[in-house]
């Protein structure tokens, strides 16, 4: 039997870090505010002209083959989950397929925003357990601070977001005790305008204009506290199920790590649980939300911290635009 694991992880962030402090300078808004409701810190923004979605992604990645023991050129196909790609088309993956000397492989943007990496990581799953592919690269990587307009009109959103990139390594093994046991993929369409990004898009004949730009629609929208009260919902949710899926519970976990959209949330969750507060993990106070990158950033940094240990249960879940949710059960 097939089955897949992750042998390599790896991220990188930009080097401007913008502070609490920083943001008070640009919009009414306080540190106090930003660190009781969100947990967050501080982020990094991109240098334009020197970080780009693929370059970022490329970076994390290159991290993520290396610690794998691998080379580009032993990549089979590139997932990469963004909804900041660097170009409207072609997708971010083929331009990751440059950045490195890989093979003239397959490459799949995948677009499912906060949950995007867990859906790229059950794509690889699916890719190796069916024989089709033994080495896949995932990435998720964000520049959103180019979307945030850092002014009070904007400021529940521009508060949250930051710019980061998470790579990970998955391949084939035939050991049972150490692989991907299951991944749960949702999502719910009709909540799509609650957490969106209209313009510009495909629908109307000018993609962008004047009137546009003035109505705000060229800004992220976020209804704040309805997307923050689905989240610990189907946070909660999407775990069980994959508990459920592999006869396992909630004290069976060594690991929760959630997409870091706000402290409150992945405590909320926490605590709805009854897990110990070490065995969630939070970077969100250094990065703020970087999407898809949020889940593989972390994994990096507990692999650094060499709190992955093998055999460990370790629980990816996230929640976001679309909306979309999933969940993925490691035995590590
Ligand atoms: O990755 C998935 C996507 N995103 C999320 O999961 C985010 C989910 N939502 C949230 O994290 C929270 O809803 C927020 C952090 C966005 C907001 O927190 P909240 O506790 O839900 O606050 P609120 O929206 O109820 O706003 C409370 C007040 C409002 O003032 P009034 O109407 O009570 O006078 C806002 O105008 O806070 C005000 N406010 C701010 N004040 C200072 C909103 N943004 C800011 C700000 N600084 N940046």
């Amino acid at each position: 039997m097939n089955f897949s694991r992750i042998t390599g992880v790896g991220f990188y962030v930009p080097e401007t870090v913008v502070t609490n402090h920083d943001l008070e300078k640009l919009m009414d808004t306080s540190d106090a505010w930003i660190t009781e409701r969100s947990g967050i810190k501080e982020r990094r923004f991109f240098t334009e002209g020197k970080d780009t979605v693929s370059n970022m992604g490329a970076r994390a990645a290159q991290m993520a083959i290396e610690r794998a023991g691998l080379t580009p050129q032993d990549i089979d196909f590139i997932i990469f989950a963004t909804l900041s790609p660097d170009y409207n088309f072609p997708g971010s993956g083929v331009l990751l397929q440059r950045e490195l000397p890989f093979r003239e492989i397959g490459a799949l943007d995948v677009r499912a925003q906060c949950s995007g990496f867990i859906y790229g990581v059950s794509i690889a799953d699916q890719f190796i357990k069916s024989g089709m592919y033994k080495r896949i690269l995932v990435v998720g990587a964000e520049i959103q601070s180019n979307i945030l307009e850092l002014s009070t009109r904007n400021r529940d959103f521009a508060v949250l977001f930051g710019d980061g990139a998470g790579a990970v390594v998955i391949e084939k093994t035939d050991n049972p005790d150490r692989r991907i046991l299951s991944t749960h993929l949702h999502s719910e369409g009709k909540y799509a305008e609650d957490l969106i990004l209209e313009h510009p898009g495909s629908r109307l004949k000018d993609r962008m204009s004047t009137k546009i730009v003035e109505e705000g629609r060229h800004l992220p929208f976020m209804k704040g506290s309805a997307v923050f009260k689905h989240a610990v919902t189907r946070f909660s949710e999407v775990i069980d199920e994959a508990l459920q899926a592999n006869n396992l519970q909630t004290t069976d976990i060594d690991m929760l790590v959630p997409h870091q959209a706000n402290l409150r949330i992945s405590e909320a969750v926490r605590q709805k649980m009854g897990l110990p507060e070490d065995k969630v993990y939070n970077n969100i106070q250094k990065y703020g939300n970087t999407t898809a990158a949020t889940i593989p950033i972390c994994l990096s940094e507990l692999w650094e911290q060499n709190r992955l240990k093998e055999g460990d249960l370790v629980c990816l879940a996230a929640f976001g635009s679309g909306f979309t949710w999933a969940s993925a059960l490691i035995r590590w």
